[in-house]
Order: C-alpha cells, then structure tokens, then sequence
C-alpha cells in the first residue's frame, strides 16, 4: 500500500485504522477488502456527494469485487431525523441487506451519524465503514463511532457509541466544499488546538489559510493530527466517562444556537461550534480560570479567517438569552441541575468545569450576544 499515512484507534469497541492520503476513494474498494474481504456493500451518501463521486467511489469497490448499491438521502441536517432513519432502514431492508453486508457513510457529519446509526442497530448491528468527505467529518465526527440523530427536544439526543471497521479520508475531496463548509469544519480544527495541542494552534495561527485554501499538504498535515489527537482520546474513553468530554468544548453553547434556529443552515454545526469555543474561552476568562488575552486572541484569529465569533443577525430571528438556556438545560451534559461546560486554563490545557450555574451561563450569552 501507498502513500496513506495511519492512524490507530483502539477503543473497548474494537479496533481500527484511519488510513489519510490524496485519491484513496480510488483505492477504497481494495482497502475495504484488505480488512472486511468482499462483502456486498451498501453505500448512503446524499444528492451532492452522489453527483460528485458515486460513479468513483461505486467503480473502485466493484473493482475490488464487492457487489454495490448505494441509498442517497437529501442533504443537510433535516436528514438526521427519526423519519430518515425509518426510510434509510426501510431501502436496506428492501433491498435485501443481511448480517454478512457493510454499510459505507459517504458524506459529511449527517450522513456519518445517520448511516453509522442505521449500522449499529439494523439487523442488531452489521459493519460499517466511514469515508467522510467534509473537513468536519474527516477531522472530527467519522472517528470515535458516536452515531445519532436529532430529536425536537435536543441534537444527538439518541444514538449509540458504534465503532467503524475503517475509516478512510482523502484530503483532495475537500476542494469541491464550499468555504462556507470548509470554515465550519475549522470550527472543529481548531478546537483540537485549544483543548490540548498549543503547537497546534500556533501553526493554524500561521497556517489556516492554507488549509482553507485546500492546499493538499497543509489539509494532510492537519488531518492527521486532529485525528491523532481524537484517536488517543476516544482510545481511553470510548463512553465520554472523562476525558472524552474535553472534545464538547464549545458544543454545549453551540447545540443551543442550532436548537433555537431548528437545526437548519443558518447556522452549520462547525460555525456554533465555532461561537461556542468563543463564548467558552470568554467564560473561562471571565471566571478568571485562563488570561482575558486568550479569547481575544482566538477571536482575532477566527476573524482574520471569516470565521464566525457571535451568533449570526437573522432577520426572521432573535436571539434571547432565556431560549437559549432552555435549550442549554435539555443538554445530554446536565448532571444534578448543572450544566457540564468545557473550559480552559490556557490554549492547548482544557478541563471539565462542572460547577456553571445559570446566573453564570446567562452572563456568558449576554457577554456575547452584546460584544464585537
Ligand atoms: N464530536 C465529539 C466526540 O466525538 O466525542
């Protein structure tokens, strides 16, 4: 094999590899076979990733003898709903899905937990494997086989922890994202930095562009190492027991924008991620836990990108700290009336703060939602 650079995983669920390099959906077919042999694959991907790569990636595994065939949903968030779920499984079983077929995730986070999610209970559980194609799922949601979908009262509320046979990224998939899509994805890039990897951050600090601009290298280089760092993590904590929980940071602010806005793209999961890590950091400073230096800092840097760091003017919309709070309460990180938030004492050195009463995490939405 090949230029692929690998990473490891090794939780209680299982092992497996994500294997990183430019064109492996070319190469996917024989690397699925490598670890599964030939199985009958079904692929689920959505309309967009299926006029760009089907044909491909449905070349490379008939190439390599697995019998195909691939189930497309709509894209966007509104697909990881109970309703898609039921259809997704129905087509399966239709179709004529069995214990000894694999299930591939084609697409970005919705098709990742949607289609992970229909593999860990069709059949009671058959093997899947996630080729991700957004920088979010490459860097993030593809690996640690947290699989769900989105209910009225809260995101990822219901799900399962499911691991994946394989995990294959190809870096070059990322050219054809809108920078919408491929900002959002930097959400969680950074986020790798600001929770443990000063270095790392310091080199987005010179380098994002690059990896915005899809420069292969930089894309590798960055790849690589946020799924080195989520891999040692999930490794250790496959349940979000402890330190698992450090990968939130951000989230818990986030999923409270995307629940207000009813999951739709006025808001992508990547840019709440994005105004949480912000309100977070600037709840850490506030609390006096890290330097107010940090949050400016990590603002000027979101800035320089195009990143967002408040939440989004919408004319048909207005955010109330009150709503939001509701949404914040209903989180799966409440434990006996408080609210679970992930904070930092410096860039690269998070920790589980579980003290955030609401007078606190009300100032943190007014901090924001009155700040430049
Ligand atoms: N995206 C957070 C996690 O996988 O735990």
């Amino acid at each position: 094999m090949s230029g692929f650079t690998k990473v490891s995983v090794h939780p209680d669920g299982g092992a497996y590899e994500i294997l990183v390099g430019a064109d492996i959906i070319r190469a996917s077919g024989q690397q699925i076979a490598n670890v599964l042999g030939q199985r009958r694959i079904f692929v689920i991907t959505d309309e967009n990733i299926a006029n760009l790569y089907k044909t491909q990636l449905e070349g490379s595994l008939t190439g390599a003898g697995h019998e195909v065939t691939t189930v497309v949903v709509a894209p966007g968030e509104g697909s990881k709903d109970f309703s898609s779920l039921e259809q997704v499984l129905g087509d399966l079983l239709r179709q004529g899905i069995t214990r000894n077929c694999v299930i591939v995730a084609f697409g970005g986070g919705v098709v990742g937990d949607l289609a992970g999610f229909a593999a860990s209970i069709i059949l009671r559980g058959i093997d899947y494997v996630q080729i991700p194609t957004t920088l979010l799922s490459q860097v993030d949601s593809s690996v640690g086989g947290k699989t769900a979908v989105n209910t009225n009262l809260g995101k990822n509320l219901v799900g399962t922890f499911y691991q994946p046979k394989l995990v294959l990224v190809d870096p070059g998939l990322l050219k054809s994202l809108p920078l919408r899509e491929l900002r959002a994805g930097y959400g969680e890039v950074i986020k790798y930095g600001l929770l443990s990897d000063a270095p790392l951050f310091e080199w987005l600090e010179v380098n994002g562009g690059d990896v915005l601009r899809v420069d292969a290298e930089a894309c590798r280089y960055v790849i690589t190492e946020c799924c080195q760092i989520k891999a040692e993590i999930v490794s250790n904590d496959e349940r979000e027991k402890n330190s698992r929980m450090l990968l939130n940071l951000g989230h818990t602010f986030g999923h409270a924008m995307e629940a207000d806005l009813g999951y739709d793209n006025r808001l992508l999961h990547g840019e709440a991620v994005a105004i949480g890590s912000i309100i977070a950091l600037e709840t850490s400073a506030r609390l006096g836990f890290c330097e107010a230096a940090v949050p400016v800092r990590v603002r000027r840097h979101f800035q320089s990108l195009g990143l967002p760091v408040s939440p989004p003017k919408l004319k048909d919309h207005r955010w109330v700290p009150e709503n939001l709070l509701k949404h914040m309460a209903r989180d799966k990180k409440v434990v006996g009336g408080k609210q679970i938030l992930i904070l930092v004492r410096s860039i690269g050195n998070a920790f589980v703060y579980e003290e955030a009463t609401r007078e606190i995490l009300a100032q943190s939405w007014e901090e924001r939602l009155g700040g430049g």
